[in-house]
């Protein structure tokens, strides 16, 4: 493993002047930006240094009613717009962030510190799920059937569902926002969101982009702030019909318990505990570089990252060595930095749940085979394997959302199955074998909502992606992705013939 030194920019200086155009320093509500009611801010950090690289408003439980509310009036107004009419402003906006990908991208990699093209790749995906759904949108169709009795039909209609709450992550500032806002407002409905604390810059450049693009007044609210206060507010507004949140099981929990009170749709895309399982017959040069993009992808912090690779007997040895020396080829470095493949983590939790896993499956006897320094106030750690990992340890049964790369064994197909399974985490899969039974037998057997066959990369706007077990319920993206945001509604049509 090699760092990467140069000399470019990092930090604000590395911003080119349209990006520093699209930064906000406050929220949209009902079509205004806004500071905070009492004036409050945060700052947002440059995770490379821990540098401050802007303020934005800490708002809290009144701003979130007002957000609500706007929602609520434009909602009606939104969805009795054609179908052909709110697509047009989905593709608008689609287009605007593919005008804007550098500038994106620089402010993403700003706060939330992943390689600039790993950043400029997600703006591409962020667009992507604008396209997608303005392609949804005119294909939301009825159904009608027969009747119960010879002069009664029965129609259904499928209708926009409200004001959704979207709770978004740091992890994936832009797509994660436009995953949940495109099908939704495709759908006729309108949007409060709440971008998380560590990464509010792209999400409010991504929304003043969707007011340029013709996003009436209302329609899309952007607030940032206090989580607790703003998501106990949206859980509990009777207004707010959907609720959509991608972070952890345990936020996930609790925002499920409280949305229960005004028995909320929920769409959760929660944390996993992924398995990569390579069998002996796999192609060995492909399973590492399916493994290093399923780990390191930016760096080890995504929800569908690989967390315990598990490795037919015969070949374990190979192929985490082959691993160890594709490990060591990465470079790590500030993400404005051309040639960084892993970039800092994004705070100082993160840093310490990695070295916190470390530690413990080496204290437990695994063997350290690459990788893990860090320096003290650093959130950096270099690429990390261990191998000899067992069932008990931390990195097994956690998600290390990191990059450390935990290699255990298996004799057979059937205990392969069992390890894979032996978590309430049922988010992504992964094996690798040549064998078509196999991969069929495996993936039926796999208890999670994706499994990626001889791929470590399964993230697209076109399919359905969710969990099963605690990782979540309903799905993102794809046809399904905008059932989320729809109620289905029974017309009974009597004195007919
Ligand atoms: C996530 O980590 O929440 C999303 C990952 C992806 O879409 O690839």
């Amino acid at each position: 493993m090699s760092s990467v030194l140069s000399t470019a920019p990092t930090g604000l200086a590395a911003l080119p002047p349209g990006a520093r155009q699209l930064l906000r320093d406050s929220c949209l509500i009902d079509g205004r930006w806004q500071a905070a009611l009492d004036g409050r801010t945060f700052a947002v950090d440059d995770p490379a240094t821990g540098a401050t690289i802007g303020r934005v408003p800490l708002m809290g439980a009144a701003e979130a009613d007002a957000a609500v509310a706007a929602a609520g009036r434009a909602q009606q107004l939104w969805a009795r717009r054609t179908a052909k009419d709110r697509a047009a402003v989905l593709d608008r906006w689609a287009a605007a962030l593919r005008e804007r990908r550098a500038d994106l991208a620089a402010i993403l990699t700003l706060e939330q510190g992943k390689p600039l093209a790993e950043a400029s790749a997600e703006i591409e995906y962020a667009a992507s799920f604008l396209t997608f759904f303005a392609a949804e949108a005119p294909r939301i169709t009825g159904e009608i059937i027969p009747g119960h009795r010879p002069d009664a039909r029965i129609m259904v209609l499928r209708q926009a569902a409200g004001v959704a709450a979207c709770i978004t992550p740091w992890n994936f500032p832009a797509a994660m926002v436009t995953r949940k806002a495109a099908p939704a407002l495709a759908a006729g409905c309108t949007v409060v969101l709440k971008p998380a604390e560590q990464t509010p810059l792209t999400a409010l450049a991504v929304a003043a982009l969707g007011e340029l693009s013709g996003l009436p007044a209302g329609t899309l609210n952007v607030i940032t702030g206090d989580a607790p206060a703003i998501g106990r507010v949206w859980c509990d507004h009777p207004a707010v019909r959907v609720l959509s949140f991608t972070g952890s099981t345990e936020v996930g929990k609790l925002l499920a318990e409280r949305g229960a009170r005004t028995v909320k749709r929920l769409s959760l895309e929660l944390g996993g505990n992924a398995a990569f399982l390579v069998f002996a017959d796999a192609d060995l040069d492909a399973a590492v570089e399916g493994a290093v993009l399923s780990k390191f992808r930016h760096s080890g912090q995504t929800c569908v990252c690989t967390n315990r690779f598990l490795v037919e007997d015969s070949v374990a040895e190979e192929f985490t060595a082959r691993f160890a020396e594709r490990i060591a080829t990465l470079r790590v470095g500030n993400g404005f930095h051309e040639g960084t493949d892993v970039g800092p983590l994004i705070d100082d939790d993160a840093v310490a749940k990695v070295t916190g896993h470390l530690s413990d499956a080496v204290g437990r006897g695994a063997a350290l085979l690459a990788g893990g320094e860090t320096e003290p106030g650093s959130r950096f750690v270099t690429p990390a394997l261990v191998g000899g990992v067992t069932a008990d340890m931390r990195v097994m049964t956690e998600e290390t959302f990191g990059p450390l790369a935990a290699v255990a064994r298996f004799g057979s197909e059937q205990e392969a199955l069992a390890l894979a399974n032996n978590t309430r985490s049922g988010l992504a899969g992964y094996l690798w074998t040549r064998d078509l039974a196999r991969s069929w037998r495996v993936s039926e057997g796999l208890e999670v909502g994706m499994v990626g066959v001889n791929t470590g990369f399964l993230s697209v706007e076109t399919a359905p992606f969710g969990g099963v077990k605690e990782s979540g319920l309903g799905r993102e993206g794809s046809r399904h992705g905008i059932e989320e945001f729809l109620d289905l509604k029974y017309l009974c049509l009597g004195g007919i013939g």
